[in-house]
């Protein structure tokens, strides 16, 4: 297998992208702006294989190889055109994502996507010349664990570029769902919901946040409890998300007062050390 998978942004998402396509045999281009992060992220990532290699998943052979076909740029003015695919993954803002997302286009790659959780694909698209070739591509951290892509089709993607996306999804391993171009696509949509609604749960104290979440472990499979899932994400990135989907959707989505009080209090979750749960060197108490 062969094929050039470009990158940008190093950070948390990007550099799991990074591992997958390498893990697919990708040459993979890894584009990051802040020379300390890029270098940060070819650390995590030999890291990653070493770890892998220590728990008997990949050969010693099959990690050096990974780790050589990852090539560190610090602009998409060192990529040469034509490569397979074109992924962003920098930081969740509409003018940045625009500007890299049109000099991405400019490299004539054969699919360009972007790894945004929450603008619509529409308005990212906004500026390209070539909006059917673009995708919304959406990763789940931690990428190399978790098996969904959710493939975000906006009104000016052709069927083919869906068809493409789709084909990716499965030789990176994944397992794709192709959703249309609508505010929290299926799975912010979705989860921020339950999240929400588990929040005026413990507001109006029905139970406490460790049988709130116990209860949809035990009782409906859930891998793990909306309020804890709250923790890991960040209270102030759902309360963004719940105030995107409250202007999209309407008040269903308006956040709890007590996610308010929280974040203003900074207790963001596990990042902060304290949320519905405290937390301390990164593990729940
Ligand atoms: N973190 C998550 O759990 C998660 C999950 C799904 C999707 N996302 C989305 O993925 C995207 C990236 O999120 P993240 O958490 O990895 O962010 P991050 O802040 O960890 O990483 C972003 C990286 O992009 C780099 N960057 C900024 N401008 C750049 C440019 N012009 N060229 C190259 N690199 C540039 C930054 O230096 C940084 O290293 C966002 O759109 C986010 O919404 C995040």
């Amino acid at each position: 297998m062969s094929g050039r998978f470009v990158v940008v942004g190093a950070g948390t998402m990007g550099l799991g992208i990074a591992y997958v396509a390498a893990g697919a045999g990708y040459a993979v281009e890894l584009v990051e702006v802040d020379p300390a992060r890029g270098a940060e992220a070819l650390r995590r990532l030999g890291e990653l294989w070493d770890r892998g290699v220590r728990r008997g998943k990949l050969t010693e052979e099959a990690a050096t190889a990974n780790r050589e076909r990852v090539t560190l740029r610090a602009g998409l003015t060192e990529v040469a055109e034509g490569a397979d695919v074109i992924v962003e993954a920098v930081p969740e803002r509409l003018d940045l994502k625009r500007a890299v997302l049109r000099e991405a286009e400019s490299r004539r790659p054969a699919l360009l996507g972007s790894n945004t959780s929450s603008i619509p694909i529409a308005d990212l698209a906004a500026g390209l010349d070539r909006p059917a070739e673009f995708v919304g591509l959406h990763f789940f951290n931690p990428v190399w664990a978790m098996a969904l892509l959710e493939v975000v089709v906006g009104p000016a993607t052709a069927p083919q570029t869906t068809e493409a996306a789709v084909a990716l999804a499965a030789r990176l391993g994944k397992d794709p769902v192709v959703v249309r171009d609508m505010p929290g696509f299926a799975t912010s949509r979705l989860g921020v919901t339950l999240g929400l609604e588990a929040i005026r749960m413990v507001a109006d104290e029905v139970a406490s946040p460790a049988d709130i979440d116990k209860a949809m472990v035990l009782g409906y499979r859930h891998p793990i409890g909306p309020l804890e899932l709250t923790d890991l994400v960040g209270l102030d990135v759902r309360l963004d998300i719940a105030r995107t989907l409250q202007a999209a959707y309407g008040d269903r989505f308006a956040p709890p007062p007590l996610l308010v009080e929280m974040v203003a209090a900074g207790k963001l979750g596990k990042k902060s050390g304290q949320g519905f749960y405290t937390w301390k060197d990164g593990v729940k108490q």
